[in-house]
């Protein structure tokens, strides 16, 4: 099932359009990998999907369908509840671990102490760092490790019960072994959930992900399996592309 489906997407900052003509339908619980140079329109295409462009200055023309309607014509913050998106640059907010976890569930109306409890330590399981943490959660988020910081932001993002996580480069400040708990973290993930990653590390897309989405100058040049994207590409772009000639 396709949960999401893009139709003709145009994506403009002012006169500057970044996303030209893009249509690819994303399935239920897979793995989306967006790959492509930098400047190519990637953080702008997820942050069109929950519907952040405008935040951002841009615009867009062509139709975004959630579980079959229009995203427009859903209540926002429902629809960024069920598009949850974690930035390049996402960091814990600066509070404890277990007031960055319950911040969004009390936002949306829990109150009750026991059901804030089961989130927290629910989440931190899925996420990998229940072992780690569990006895510190008053401690300040902040001074978790990187790799740390990354998984409690992909957990914050999940406490509002997302169908689908936008990624964008979840890994690129880690190191290999971060990267690595990281990428079996999201295959985890997505089980339960439609996980859409930007990357640039190639070989991450091809570990992970289902699909691959190869976008060049803000068109969408090549959209298959990963395997065959890279094992069998259609496109000379994408060759040169995944041999590393440009990007
Ligand atoms: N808020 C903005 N206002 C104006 N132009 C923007 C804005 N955000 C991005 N752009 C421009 O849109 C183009 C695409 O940017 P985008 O950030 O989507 O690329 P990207 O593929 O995510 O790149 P990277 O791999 O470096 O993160 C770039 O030319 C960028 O300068
Ligand atoms: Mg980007």
């Amino acid at each position: 099932m396709n949960i999401l489906e893009i139709n003709n997407l145009n994506v403009s900052y002012g006169s500057k359009q970044v996303i030209k003509n893009l249509s690819m339908n994303i399935e239920k619980n897979k793995i989306t990998a967006v790959i492509g140079p930098s400047g190519c329109g990637k953080s702008t295409l997820l942050t069109t999907l929950n519907l952040m462009i405008a935040e951002n200055g841009g615009s867009f023309t062509g139709e975004i369908l959630f579980k079959g309607k229009d995203i427009l014509s859903y209540e926002i913050d429902y629809l960024r509840r069920m598009i949850g998106i974690v930035f390049q640059k996402s960091t814990p907010f600066p509070f404890s671990i277990y007031k960055n976890l319950t911040y969004a569930p009390k936002y949306y109306g829990i109150k009750d102490k026991n059901r804030l409890n089961e989130i927290v330590e629910n989440i931190l399981k899925r996420v990998g760092l229940y072992d780690e943490i569990n006895k510190n959660l008053n401690m300040l988020a902040t001074k978790l490790s990187g790799g740390q910081q990354q998984r409690l932001c992909i957990g914050r993002a999940l406490t509002v019960e997302p169908e689908i996580l936008l990624l964008d480069e979840p890994c690129s400040a880690l190191d290999r072994k971060n990267t690595a708990n990281i990428e079996e973290m999201l295959l985890e993930l997505s089980k339960d959930y439609t996980i859409v990653v930007v990357t640039h590390n190639l070989s991450q897309a091809k570990r992970i992900s289902d699909y691959t989405a190869f976008i060049l100058d803000g068109e969408l040049i090549e959209y298959d399996t990963t395997e065959n994207v890279f094992n069998n590409p259609k496109d000379d772009r994408t060759r040169e592309y995944i041999k590393g000639i440009y990007g």
